[in-house]
C-alpha cells in the first residue's frame, strides 16, 4: 500500500504526455474516491497546465486513468477561476459552432472542429459538490475537448476539412517520429511499465 504512493504520487513523476502516448486513447474510469493523494494530483495538474500555458487539461494528459480535468480560462495561476470537473458527463447540446482548437498533448497542431454551442455540464468538485451548469462559449469549448480526453477522443478525430487533415497527418508523423526516439532514450516507458502504473491509480481511485 504504502510503496504505491510513493511511486505515484510523488508529484515528480507526473508530466504532459504527448500522442501516440497510449494513454491518451484509454477510456478513463470514474473517481470513487478523493483524498489528499487526489488533491495534490489536481495541484500539479493545474501547475502543468500554466507551464504549458493551457486552458484545460484531462487526466490522462498526465497519465492518469481517472475521470477528471481542470480548465482555467486565464491560463495564469493569478487570474481566472480554478475549476476542477470529476467524473463529468455532458448533455443537453445547442446549436453548433466551428473554432479553432489545439492541444497539450499535441504540441503543433491546429484545426477548427464543429461542436455544439452550448450544453449541460454534471460532475463533482474537489469537495465532493455536485457541480450542475449550462455553459456557452469558450467554457462549453473546453469542457467537451477535456470530457472527449476521458473517452480517449483527440479533437484530430472530429477534424473533417480535407486540406487540414493532410496537415494534421504530417504533423502526427513528426509527432510518432519523435515519440519512439524518446522511448529508445528510455524517457518515455514502455507499455508494460505503463500499464502497471495505470493498475496501481485503478486500485486507489477507481
Ligand atoms: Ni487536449
Amino acid at each position: 500500500m504504502n510503496d504505491d504512493r510513493v511511486g505515484l504520487l510523488s508529484d515528480a513523476t507526473l508530466r504532459i504526455v504527448y500522442y501516440p502516448h497510449p494513454t491518451l486513447r484509454y477510456m478513463a474510469k470514474p473517481v470513487r474516491r478523493i483524498d489528499d493523494g487526489l488533491r495534490r494530483l489536481v495541484k500539479r495538474m493545474f501547475e502543468l497546465m500554466y507551464e504549458a500555458k493551457g486552458v484545460g487539461l484531462a487526466a490522462n494528459q498526465v497519465d492518469v486513468p481517472l475521470r477528471l480535468f481542470v480548465v482555467n480560462l486565464a491560463a495564469k495561476p493569478d487570474e481566472g477561476e480554478e475549476r476542477v470537473f470529476i467524473n463529468p458527463v455532458i448533455s443537453s447540446p445547442q446549436g453548433w459552432e466551428e473554432d479553432e482548437e489545439g492541444c497539450l498533448s499535441l504540441p503543433g497542431i491546429y484545426a477548427p472542429v464543429k461542436r455544439p454551442k452550448r450544453v449541460r455540464v454534471q460532475a463533482f468538485d474537489l469537495g465532493g459538490n455536485e457541480i450542475i451548469e449550462d455553459v456557452s462559449g469558450l467554457l462549453a469549448r473546453v469542457v467537451q475537448h477535456e470530457l472527449d480526453h476521458l473517452d480517449g477522443v483527440l479533437f484530430i478525430d472530429r477534424v473533417d476539412d480535407e486540406e487540414h487533415r493532410e496537415e494534421i497527418a504530417r504533423n502526427l508523423a513528426e509527432l510518432e517520429r519523435r515519440f519512439s526516439e524518446e522511448r529508445q532514450a528510455g524517457a518515455v516507458p514502455d507499455d508494460i511499465q505503463i500499464a502497471q502504473r495505470r493498475e496501481l491509480w485503478l486500485k486507489q481511485y477507481a
